[in-house]
């Protein structure tokens, strides 16, 4: 048996947590075994990785500089591998990540400006080899996606407080990176309903051959 790696990306609130649940629902009733997991985080250490990533530091006068917030993700990233989605993966099961490498290109990159070649370098020492075979990028303008954040849970994390301009960015980042990698990417409009974004995707999936696991 085959096990996959599928990732979800897109700017906050876009829905890919949402998704990724109907998704395994459906994955499961058509008797995949399915793992779901999330970036940052997924493993132990990971998920204490998490933390510092998404909150804010208490000192007024210390931020994360953009450079550790790269090295930090990875950090989580290597746990994550090691513990949860390699033997996953080894074992034939079907992975959906919410969020994986291309967040850090995009957030680490355009986001905060490192310079691509570095993330590159880093995103290949930590995936090896291993690459997702199926990246959904849900789509939709940061506007609405912040707000559906906010209607949820007050979208208060260190990158949902970032300025629109920030996520102006993201959001070209991640068409680029469909633009850049169709075969491995798809682009998802997330703004339809959430039954609507699930159909499409379940297309998109069953186009890789469920049959076959
Ligand atoms: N297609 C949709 N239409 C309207 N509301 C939606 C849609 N998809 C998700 N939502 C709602 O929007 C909010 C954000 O969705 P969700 O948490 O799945 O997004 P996310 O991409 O995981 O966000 P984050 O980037 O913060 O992790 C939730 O309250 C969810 O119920
Ligand atoms: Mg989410």
């Amino acid at each position: 048996m085959a096990g996959r790696l599928i990732t979800f990306e897109g700017g906050e609130g876009c829905g890919k947590t949402t998704q990724i649940a109907l998704l395994s629902q459906r994955l499961q009733r058509a008797g995949v075994t399915v793992v779901t997991t999330r970036e940052p985080g997924g493993s132990p250490l990971a998920e204490q990785l998490r933390s510092l990533l998404l909150h804010a530091l208490p000192s007024t006068t210390e931020t994360i500089q953009p450079l550790t917030e790269l090295l930090l993700m990875s950090a989580a990233r290597c746990q994550h591998l090691a513990y949860t989605i390699q033997p996953a993966h080894a074992a034939g099961q079907w992975v959906l990540c919410d969020r994986f490498h291309d967040s850090t290109w995009v957030y680490q990159g355009h986001g905060r400006g490192i310079e691509p070649v570095v993330i590159a370098t880093i995103n290949r020492l930590v995936l090896g080899t291993l690459l997702p075979d199926l990246t959904l990028v849900l789509d939709i303008s940061p506007e609405i996606g912040l707000q559906r954040a906010r209607d949820r849970d007050g979208g208060n994390d260190r990158f949902a407080r970032e300025e629109l301009l920030f996520h102006q960015r993201i959001r070209q980042g991640f068409l680029d990176l469909v633009e850049q990698q169709p075969q491995r990417c798809c682009l998802i409009d997330a703004s339809q309903s959430v039954d609507q974004v699930a159909e499409r995707i379940w297309s998109r999936v069953e186009e890789m051959g469920i049959g076959l696991c």
